[in-house]
């Protein structure tokens, strides 16, 4: 046995060595659910201080890692770090979610920064060097950012929406508004990115948690030539970066989007056919997810076949088994360690 000990075997599967036991992590997976995270929010006082104290950034980082030996590590933080840092104003109300200030005429998009304050992403930064040094050399650690059409959703209506009308009627309205902060987000989280990159991240996830409500040529503008834009700007300066694209209820529309954009994998959602991921996205690129997260609540058999079913869909292909979006608060950890043990135990 020639084993490396320092070979990740998530990396291996993004470059397009498929693995035995798939690699396993959790979106979310440093959360409300977990006790010893709830400890941590309620010294660090506010969500952003949470985010901002590399501390306890990289505390609440290495909890999950702690507790199910995943094979990936994210760095704690959140997609509206970058509004944040372009001088908007949000908050985080208990039990409401974000709340900023809304960007919703032409006029106040003029007002809008071009550059973001970099010092405040710095704290991220170096709450990613803390992780890097103290994390087993087999695991990977994720940098991430939300992509320019899910973080405008936010900015332009101020908090989230259930189906993103004012972000869509802006689109319609004001396409070159519109296009400012698309073109704002996308050059800053560039530079995010490649911060992120240079502080010890192994890899990148572009969350697209809304591109699912756009209409495909919607789609095409406002989520896919962004996101492409953003991984040729990473790759300009780091040739070989290796990045996962979210665009959640992209649906049929995945093929084209993985061509288009150049991720190296992308994660999908419990809705996905089968048959049309297997046969035109994981034949192309690595495939990370896809189980409803509220099995993961429910546990027992269902949760079992829900994941002997991910198994039997991906893991004959490069597969990273995930949920096919964050786990909620309400979950048992019970349940989550029932999951780790059953993929680990898969023979494929
Ligand atoms: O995955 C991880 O463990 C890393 C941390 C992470 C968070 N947010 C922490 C967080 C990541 C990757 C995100 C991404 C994020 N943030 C997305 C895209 C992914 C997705 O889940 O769809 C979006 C849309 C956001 C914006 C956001 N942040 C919302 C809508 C909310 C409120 C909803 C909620 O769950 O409370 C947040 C707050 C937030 N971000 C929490 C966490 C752990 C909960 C805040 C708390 O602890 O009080």
């Amino acid at each position: 046995m020639t084993q490396n000990p320092t070979v990740k075997p998530f990396l291996e599967v993004l470059s397009g060595r498929r693995q035995p036991v798939p690699p396993l992590w959790m979106m979310r997976q440093a959360g409300r659910y977990l006790p010893e995270y709830r400890e941590v929010r309620a010294k660090a006082g506010g969500f952003l201080d949470l985010c901002f104290t590399p501390e306890f950034a990289a505390e609440v980082t290495l909890q999950p890692i702690r507790r199910f030996n995943f094979d990936a590590a994210i760095i704690f933080s959140d997609i509206l770090v970058i509004p944040y840092a372009l001088g908007r104003s949000v908050r985080f109300e208990a039990g409401e979610g974000p709340r900023l200030d809304p960007l919703d005429t032409p006029d106040k998009v003029g007002t809008l920064a071009a550059r973001a304050d970099f010092s405040k992403l710095e704290l991220v930064f170096e709450a990613l060097r803390r992780v890097r040094r103290e994390l087993d050399p087999k695991i990977a650690l994720i940098g991430f950012c939300g992509a320019p059409w899910t973080v405008a959703t936010y900015m332009v209506a101020g908090h989230g929406t259930p189906d993103q009308a004012p972000a869509r009627m802006m689109a319609y309205r004001h396409p070159e508004a519109f296009t400012k902060i698309i073109d704002t987000i996308v050059e800053n989280s560039i530079q995010y990115l490649l911060g992120q990159l240079k502080a010890g991240a192994d890899v990148l996830q572009i969350f697209d948690t809304w591109a699912g409500v756009l209409p495909p040529r919607e789609f095409q503008r406002w989520s896919v030539e962004p996101t492409k834009r953003i991984v040729e700007g990473v790759r300009k300066q780091v040739p070989d970066a290796k990045i996962i694209g979210f665009p959640r209820g992209a649906g049929a529309l995945l093929p084209s989007y993985v061509e288009a954009t150049g991720v190296n994998a992308v994660s999908i959602d419990w809705a996905t056919e089968p048959s049309l991921i297997r046969e035109r996205v994981q034949n192309r690129v690595a495939v990370q997810g896809n189980l409803d997260p509220l099995v993961l609540i429910a546990g027992g058999a269902a949760l079992d076949r829900s994941i002997d079913d991910v198994l039997s869909n991906y893991a004959a292909g490069r597969l990273i088994f995930n949920l096919g979006h964050g786990i909620q608060p309400e979950t048992p950890i019970a349940h989550v360690e029932q999951m780790v043990r059953r993929v680990r135990a898969y023979k494929g």
